[in-house]
C-alpha cells in the first residue's frame, strides 16, 4: 500500500531522532535497540497512530512521539518474540534477530530498554503531562499481562495443547489486537478536540483490525515465502501454535478474517471518507494472505 509506504518513510526519519541515545546509555544497547528498531518494519501501529489523531481533528505533529512510542513497545515485542525460547527465529525484517546478532543477553536487555523508551517517548515529549500519564496506562495496559505479554504467555502454553477456537481468539485479542486498539486510542486521545465516541469506535476499530491481521499473519505462515516476508514461514504448525487454520481450516480462517475486516470497517462509518486509507489498508492486509 503506497500511502503507508510513504508514511513510513517519514516516521523513519522521525523515529531515528527519537532515538539519539542519552549520554549515559551503554553502546552496546544503542546499537541493538536501533538495529531492530530502525529495521525496515510496515509500520502499521504507527500509522493507526497518526491517523487516528488526524480523524479526530488533530494535527498528525502532535502524533509522533506517541507513534513512536507504540513502535517501541511493538519493537521489544518482536525482539522477544524471535528469542530462543520463545519462536526461537533467525530471520526478522529480512535480517539477522537481535539475539542472533549480538546474543542472548544483549537482545532481552534491548527488548527491555525498548519497552521503557516506549513509555519514555510519551512522558518526555508529551507537553501535556495528564494525557502524557492517561497514554501511557493505555499502553502499558495493552502490553502488559493482560494485553501483549499474557497473549504471548498463552500462545506458548498453547503450542502443548490441541487446537482450540475459543484459545486462539483469547491469544490474538491480547498478543496482537490489544496493541492495535491502544495505538488508535492513543492517536485518538493526542488528536485535539477528539470526543469520547470517536475514542471508542476508533478503539474498536483498531481490535477488530489487529485480529483479522493476526489472522492473516498465520496465513501468510502457511503460504508465504521468507525472502516476502522478511521472517521465516512454515513454522506455526511445527511448534504446534493455535492458529485459526489449525482450528477451523485455511478457507474458514479467511472468512473469519473477513468478517474482522468487516467489523473493522464499520467502526469507520462515522468518518467519511477521510478514513478511506485505513479502510484500504485493513482490507490490503487480509487481502494479500490469499
Ligand atoms: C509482526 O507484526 C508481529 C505480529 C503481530 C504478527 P508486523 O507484521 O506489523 O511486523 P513489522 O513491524 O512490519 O516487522
Ligand atoms: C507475534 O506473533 C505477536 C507478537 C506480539 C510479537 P507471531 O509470533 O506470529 O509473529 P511473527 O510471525 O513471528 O512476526
Ligand atoms: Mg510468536
Ligand atoms: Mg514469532
Ligand atoms: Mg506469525
Amino acid at each position: 500500500m503506497s500511502r503507508l509506504r510513504t508514511f513510513a518513510s517519514e516516521f523513519d526519519g522521525r523515529f531515528e531522532r527519537l532515538l539519539r541515545p542519552i549520554a549515559d546509555a551503554a553502546p552496546e544497547i544503542v546499537e541493538a535497540v536501533r538495529y531492530s528498531a530502525l529495521a525496515p518494519g510496515k509500520r502499521i501501529r504507527p500509522f493507526l497512530v497518526v491517523r487516528s489523531c488526524e480523524l479526530v481533528g488533530g494535527d498528525r505533529d502532535r502524533a509522533w512521539h506517541v507513534a513512536a512510542g507504540v513502535e517501541c513497545v511493538h519493537a521489544f515485542s518482536l525482539i522477544h518474540d524471535d528469542l530462543p525460547a520463545m519462536d526461537d527465529d533467525d530471520l526478522r525484517r529480512g535480517r539477522p534477530t537481535s539475539h542472533k546478532r549480538f546474543g542472548e543477553a544483549t537482545a532481552i536487555l534491548a527488548g527491555d530498554a525498548l519497552a521503557f523508551l516506549g513509555i519514555e517517548m510519551l512522558l518526555r515529549h508529551e507537553p501535556d503531562k495528564d494525557l502524557a500519564a492517561r497514554m501511557a496506562l493505555v499502553l502499558v495496559e495493552s502490553a502488559g499481562w493482560g494485553g501483549m505479554i499474557g497473549g504471548q504467555s498463552a500462545d506458548i502454553s498453547g503450542q502443548s495443547r490441541p487446537p482450540d477456537l475459543k484459545t486462539t481468539e483469547a491469544i490474538h485479542d491480547r498478543k496482537t489486537a490489544a496493541l492495535f486498539a491502544a495505538a488508535c486510542k492513543m492517536g485518538a486521545m493526542v488528536g485535539a478536540g477528539s470526543r469520547l465516541g470517536d475514542i471508542e469506535s476508533l478503539a474498536r476499530f483498531g481490535r477488530s483490525f489487529g485480529r483479522a491481521f493476526q489472522i492473516a499473519d498465520d496465513l501468510l505462515d502457511l503460504t508465504e515465502t521468507a525472502d516476502n516476508l522478511g521472517k521465516r514461514t512454515g513454522k506455526d504448525a511445527v511448534a504446534g501454535k493455535q492458529t485459526y487454520a489449525g482450528c477451523v481450516g485455511v478457507d474458514e480462517g479467511r472468512r473469519t478474517a473477513q468478517r474482522m475486516v468487516d467489523a473493522a470497517i464499520e467502526e469507520l462509518a462515522g468518518f467519511g471518507d477521510a478514513a478511506s486509507d485505513l479502510r484500504d489498508l485493513v482490507r490490503h492486509v487480509v487481502d494479500r494472505a490469499y
